[in-house]
């Protein structure tokens, strides 16, 4: 079968392959400690999976708006003004299957054959794919560790050219954990206030997940003047341990948003109708359950940071936000890919490979599951390291 020219470098999503086989080795009955996962362990909160029940019950069973639902577009403006400080109308918001589909859908509508979007790297493994499905190519742009992994401004100015279409942005960052402060988004908006043709977009899945005294800043509040050409992802797969529900959304001027929900209401419809009002019901309630989650992510990096403090061959930042720690390995002198194969085969540990995410220097351990598997998965990891 010959396949369409977009088509023939598509490879399934690595972090998933990897949890994949993680799960299919544990079916076989072998003992594998899985460290790989970008999903938190939790069950929905109660309340939220009530709530999508009864709607279910109420016969919100059938096609909806492919906007989305008008009361959760507002709910979702409400949560941006309050939260976030951004003001956006209902109409300016569209709820999507997750929010990788609101960046898909992004790319879709913005890029046009040979235009750029720059990525800084380590990122997340989906945004490159997604960006060269659309006909788009990534500029990838480093970041340094002893920089906190940070988008510096004189980087990002580099990086512009005349086919710039987009900047991304994500903080709390995949893999790596960093949390961008406000002066480092105000120096990068300074640079984009000199090159009117690009636009950021803003994915901002882990805002909640933040460690010691770290705090989310929306990259549009600390720039309102630049929110024409301003997108925000989000969604509740991480935030309230709600990744299978696929409910993500995205925010924007109005005229691309319009095209992206053409484009969804062409392709998908609409995200399905009783989980939005799961959705509703997680951003009307209290963000206590969010809390107690932070809370117990907080516990395990601490316990992932006293273990990597007595491993050898390995380093990384402490990380800020979200449930990675990210670890360098150029010591072991193994790539990446080769060091979680060796981990995974010797050690029963499957961790990412820093491949994945543009740094092939690197692994990615989740801390986004029980302590009891945390803890044999980080002495196996110490055993290993010892004896390479
Ligand atoms: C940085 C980042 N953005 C977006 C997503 C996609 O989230 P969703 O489950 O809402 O599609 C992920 C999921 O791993 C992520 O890590």
């Amino acid at each position: 079968m010959k396949f369409a020219e977009r088509a023939k470098q598509l490879q399934p999503s690595l972090t998933l392959a990897i949890s994949a086989k993680a799960r299919d080795l544990q079916q076989q009955g072998e003992d594998v400690c899985s460290l790989s996962t970008g999903e938190p362990d939790f069950k929905t909160p109660s309340f939220i999976c009530r709530a999508a029940e009864e709607a279910m019950e109420a016969g919100h069973t059938r096609y909806g708006p492919a906007a989305g639902l008008h009361a959760l577009r507002e709910a979702i403006a409400h949560k941006l003004q309050n939260e976030n400080n951004l003001t956006y109308g209902p109409n300016q918001v569209m709820v999507s299957n997750g929010a990788k589909q609101a960046l898909y859908n992004l790319f879709q509508v913005l890029l046009d054959p040979g235009d750029e979007v720059i990525i800084p790297a380590p990122y997340w493994l989906s945004y490159p794919p997604m960006v060269h499905l659309a006909g788009g190519r990534s500029v990838i742009v480093p970041t340094r560790q002893d920089e906190n992994h940070q988008l510096g401004a004189a980087a990002l100015a580099a990086a512009i050219t005349s086919r710039t279409r987009l900047l991304v942005l994500n903080s709390p960052t995949n893999p790596t954990g960093t949390v961008y402060p406000k002066q480092a988004l105000v120096d990068l908006a300074n640079v984009l206030r000199q090159h009117p043709h690009v636009a950021v977009v803003s994915d901002e899945i882990y805002e909640y997940i933040l460690y010691d005294h770290n705090r989310h800043v929306s990259f549009g509040a600390v720039a309102p003047d630049l929110m024409e050409r301003t997108f925000v992802v989000n969604g509740f797969s991480k935030n309230w341990a709600m990744t299978g529900w696929r409910l993500g959304y995205l925010a924007g001027p109005r005229s691309v948003l319009d095209k992206a929900v053409a484009l969804q209401s062409q392709s998908t419809s609409n995200v399905c109708s009783f989980v939005q009002y799961g959705g509703l019901a997680a951003l009307r309630g209290s963000r206590e359950c969010v809390h107690a989650m932070v809370a117990a992510f907080a516990q395990r990096r601490r316990l992932v940071l006293q273990a990597l403090e007595s491993m050898e061959h390995v380093h990384g930042l402490a990380p800020q936000g979200a449930f990675y720690a990210f670890l360098n390995i150029a010591d072991t002198n193994l790539d990446s890919v080769v060091f979680c194969e060796r981990l995974l085969v010797e050690a029963g540990v499957a961790i990412v490979p820093g491949a994945a995410f543009g740094d092939d220097h690197t692994v990615r351990l989740s801390f986004a599951t029980d302590i009891t598997t945390l803890k044999q998965g980080l002495e196996r990891l110490q055993t290993f390291l010892a004896g390479l």
